[in-house]
């Protein structure tokens, strides 16, 4: 006979404990803790089981012709890239992101996209009713694509659905609703959506379906509860927008299939989300003047260079411990990044309180970023503005070097596709379009934007 075992779940990290408590010790949430009744298999049936006798695995080598993955485009270019050039069939993705940030917006136009291309798609949604789905479309003006609708949350009824409609693509919003009747847990319960998107991406390998789910993220950034779908799953993509902006990220985490750290960039309009193939105009900002404590970076976000504005203010402080305060950027990195300007170039930013912002919303974690940082905060700190139309980038190091960094050629040619005409670099980067000046240290940098500001008055 089967027995039956009481666990006590978090419902944040999905961490299992014998006794419920009120905070989970392994992340330190408060009230997550909920129990769970399974059913577990009789003692030893997982190994040694008297009848079930283990079959030997077949081994094969590393070398062989395997064709690449076959993938099916949704004509969403940017959705596309940042799955690393389409879905990949019989691999599962799942799209994070905060309620109402637009996913199923998204999801609904990819869907729409990839019915247009000729492939089947079934879209199931345990949020919404078909009749809201069908006002959403009317509103994205995709109505004539031949979308599979159903509003529907037992796992059972959706896969013996999928498995006489033989889809090319599903679409599941959300994995949060979904439930099992094979399991005595709560619908949304870490053991239910475990089990369902165990069951979903088995279906997805097995039938040569690609299958997206939706998960909601918490608070703190994380895919609520199950951080287990991370890991079953073949690519993860978060769906970010910054706070009272229309633009929306949609970075890949994770990706079995292609880079991760690809992003692809929308910007939300009352008629969905509009693809935007030019990101780099959205982050920089448009005033042209030169005016003092503005860099332009030039980044590589994913495999796609990308030119951003970073915007330092630093003034005069009153306060004991000065304020530091930073969006978009590491504030251990910034700290850090004062500390070396302060030993290495005599700039006293100790008195000042310094606030830095990259534009746009667009989060920046590359070392190459450094320089334009420091540039930015100089140029704020001398008041003295930099050339116009110049990019920068470079990493700087503890003794005040400034460090090459990787694929400069593709900065400085989307720098030159965008009209900009000089470049502040580590030394050794080429180009013969752009005025190339070097930086070996930060001394180098400061000194250059000293001599611009006595340059230009
Ligand atoms: P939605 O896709 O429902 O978000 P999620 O599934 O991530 O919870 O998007 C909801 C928001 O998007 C809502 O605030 C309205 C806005 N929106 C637009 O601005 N334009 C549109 O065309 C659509 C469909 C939604
Ligand atoms: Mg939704």
């Amino acid at each position: 006979m089967a027995r039956t075992s009481e666990t006590y779940v978090c419902q944040s990290c999905g961490n299992v404990t014998a006794k419920w408590a009120g905070r989970c010790d392994a992340c330190g949430e408060w009230n997550t803790i909920e129990l769970e009744i399974a059913e577990a298999p009789p003692p030893g049936a997982l190994s040694s089981g008297a009848k079930a006798k283990g079959k030997a695995v077949a081994f094969a080598s590393l070398a062989g012709d395997t064709a690449p993955e076959p993938r099916i485009l949704s004509g969403n270019a940017e959705f596309d890239r940042a799955c690393g050039g389409g879905l990949v069939t019989g691999s599962a993705l799942l799209i994070g992101g905060d309620p109402g940030v637009g996913k199923s917006t998204l999801l609904l136009q990819v869907a729409a996209g990839l019915a247009n291309a000729g492939h089947s798609v079934a879209y199931i949604s345990g949020e919404e009713a078909a009749a809201q789905i069908r006002l959403r479309a009317q509103r994205l003006g995709v109505t004539k694509a031949p979308v599979n609708l159903a509003a529907a949350t037992s796992l059972r009824d959706i896969l013996a659905t999928l498995k006489s409609e033989k889809p090319d693509a599903v679409i599941i919003d959300s994995i949060q609703t979904l439930w099992s009747d094979a399991l005595p847990a709560a619908p949304g319960t870490v053991t239910q959506v475990r089990a369902c998107a165990q069951e979903l991406v088995r279906f997805a390998k097995s039938t040569n379906t690609a299958v997206m789910l939706v998960g909601h993220v918490t608070k703190d950034g994380q895919i609520a509860g199950p951080r287990v779908v991370e890991h079953m799953v073949d690519a993860v993509l978060y769906f970010e927008a910054e706070t009272g902006r229309d633009v929306r990220i949609l970075r890949a985490v994770k990706n079995r299939f292609g880079a991760a750290h690809e992003i692809g960039v929308f910007e939300m309009t009352a008629g969905g989300l509009a693809e935007v193939a030019n990101p780099s105009s959205l982050f920089l900002a448009e005033n042209e003047a030169s005016i003092s404590g503005a860099a332009v970076f030039a980044g590589i976000e994913g495999t796609r260079p990308v030119l951003v504005e970073i915007q330092a203010l630093v003034s005069p402080s009153s306060l004991a411990a000065p304020r530091r305060a930073v969006v978009g950027w590491d504030s251990a990195r910034l700290s850090m990044l004062l500390a070396v300007l302060d030993a290495r170039t005599g700039l006293d930013f100790g008195r000042h309180d310094v606030f830095l912002n990259v534009a746009g919303g667009l989060r920046i974690s590359e070392p190459a970023a450094d320089l334009a940082a420091a540039a930015a905060l100089t140029s704020s700190l001398l008041d003295a503005p930099l050339p116009q139309r110049c990019v920068v980038f470079g990493e700087v190091a503890l003794s005040g070097a400034i460090r090459p960094v990787n694929q400069s050629g593709a900065r400085l040619k989307e720098a030159k596709k965008l009209g900009f005409s000089g470049a502040l670099v580590p030394a050794g980067a080429e180009d013969d379009a752009l005025t190339i000046r070097e930086a070996e240290t930060l001394a180098d940098l400061v000194g250059f934007i000293r001599a611009e500001a006595t340059g230009a008055s």
